[in-house]
């Protein structure tokens, strides 16, 4: 059974992962318009692991028992500076992730609640992924800048992002 506090925090936390879905959804439309289909389908691919994200928070409180609630989800951005603009708030955005995470998992140790915290461990080397390979794609634009030919390169590669297989999100 969940405490109270515990269930609050794991609720709040599917509000935060559909959000995080629909912020790149949004930056994936930005992309599409911008004539940049690879950006625009790696941006997809990152919201359709958010929802994952969020579903894996709305399994867990049922399979615990719990009672899940679902809340507004708010409104996004939908324009940005340049490319750079966007991934330098993707960053951001997953560091801001990671407190969340880590946050719920202070208070599943507060709780001595030791199937979330085991639950919640998936997600914090997820962070550290996410984190990481967005930094990479930062290093990545740094370098290219407004260069054309770059750029072009840059979205050829991030088409080729594929959506993770089904094991990966268990
Ligand atoms: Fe669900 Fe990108 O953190």
């Amino acid at each position: 059974m969940l405490t109270k506090k515990m269930q609050d925090a794991l609720n709040e936390q599917i509000n935060a992962e559909m959000w995080s879905s629909y912020l790149y959804l949004s930056m994936s439309m930005y992309f599409e318009d911008q004539g940049l289909p690879g950006f625009a389908n790696w941006m997809r691919i990152q919201a359709d692991e958010e929802n994952m994200h969020a579903m894996k928070f709305v399994d867990y409180i049922n399979e615990r028992n719990g009672r899940v609630l679902l809340k507004p989800i708010g409104a996004v951005e939908t324009e940005w500076k340049d490319t750079l603009t966007v991934f330098e708030e993707t960053l951001a955005h997953e560091q801001k992730v990671t407190a969340l995470i880590n946050n719920l998992m202070d208070i599943a140790i507060e709780e001595k609640d030791h199937a979330s915290r085991s639950f919640l461990n998936w997600f914090v080397d997820e962070q550290v992924e996410e984190e990481a390979t967005v930094n990479e794609i930062l290093d990545q634009l740094r370098m290219v800048k407004d260069n054309g030919n770059g750029m072009f390169m840059m979205d050829r590669e991030m088409r080729g992002r594929s959506a993770a297989p089904a094991d990966a999100a268990e």
